[in-house]
């Protein structure tokens, strides 16, 4: 699947935004944005819907995120029917809107936690056998960041990022993977670890061997509803999505698949393998 954007530069563009021209978006640029999001496709040919939610008028009043978002009252939120790989899909198409919003100047910021969700649920009529996993509102960004904002994005240090020898390995887990030795794929990787995620905990971890590229999730604790937990899941998808259309600028095409974790290596403490990319046999 094509971006129809410049992929490097408009993730290096990309960031939260959390405050809010209070002029609404144009009809053209939401046209722009639910169009794109019916033709999203995700690797696993998991079906992903895309709701639009304008927040304010009386019924929809309680729709709220606790102060976080300032100055828009429009929001999309995503839905997928609950099963392996919905939460790492959800995470991978949403991702693409919110590059694509970013191409089109429009602003963005993942929500998973700081919004009322009882009342968003409600409002997208999410069924049991589904899961809302996060929120986004969009608008145009303000010339200015609140400063609560300014505040929160000091807390979790969200212009920083770990180094490529904490998140990428060759071979085994013992041997960190350079930029010299990942050759093409640097620009992936590069591009992989500037993604969003929930509290900027970048809990990807990727592995090349063989020239395949194995994504792991690593879990600080594994509670919940599944395992490894539902944010990471989305967090992993997300930085599969910049991997991928970061390849596929580069014209390395290649297939998202679940096969068999890799045998015979020491896998760290909490870390859950979810899928291996591998390079299209041309
Ligand atoms: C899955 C996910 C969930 C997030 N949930 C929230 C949230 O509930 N509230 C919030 O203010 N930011 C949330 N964020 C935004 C992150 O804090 C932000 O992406 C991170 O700090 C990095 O900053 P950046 O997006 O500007 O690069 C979330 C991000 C992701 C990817």
């Amino acid at each position: 699947m094509f971006s129809d954007f410049p992929v490097s530069e408009t993730v290096q563009k990309r960031h939260s935004v959390r405050t809010y021209d209070p002029r609404p978006l144009s009809e053209q640029d939401l046209e722009k944005l639910t169009a794109y999001a019916k033709t999203l496709q995700t690797p696993f040919g998991i079906p992903v819907t895309v709701h639009v939610l304008e927040t304010g008028d009386a019924s929809t009043k309680k729709l709220g995120t606790y102060g976080v978002i300032k100055g828009t009252k429009t929001f999309l939120g995503v839905t997928v029917p609950k099963g392996a790989l919905s939460l790492e899909a959800v995470g991978y198409s949403f991702e693409q809107l919110v590059l694509y919003a970013t191409h089109l100047g429009v602003g963005t910021c993942w929500l998973a936690a700081t919004f009322d969700r009882k009342a968003f649920t409600g409002a997208m009529n999410v069924r049991d056998d589904e899961w809302m996993p996060a929120i986004s509102p969009i608008g145009y960004p303000a010339e200015k960041r609140a400063i609560s904002e300014t505040l929160m994005r000091s807390g979790m240090k969200s212009n920083q990022r770990k180094d490529w020898k904490e998140l990428f390995f060759n071979g085994d887990f013992r041997t960190p993977l350079s930029r010299a030795e990942a050759d093409a794929y640097a620009q992936p990787l590069e591009m992989l670890r500037l993604a969003p995620s929930a509290t900027n905990a970048q809990p990807w971890r990727v592995l090349r061997q063989d020239g395949a590229f194995h994504f792991y999730a690593k879990v600080a604790e594994g509670r919940g509803e599944v395992d490894p937990p539902i944010i990471q899941r989305v967090d992993v998808g997300i930085c599969a999505n910049h991997f991928c259309l970061t390849a596929q600028e580069q014209g390395l095409s290649g297939t998202l698949k679940t096969t068999e974790a890799p045998a015979n290596i020491d896998i760290p403490d909490g870390f859950r393998y979810l899928f291996t990319w591998t390079e299209d046999l041309a």
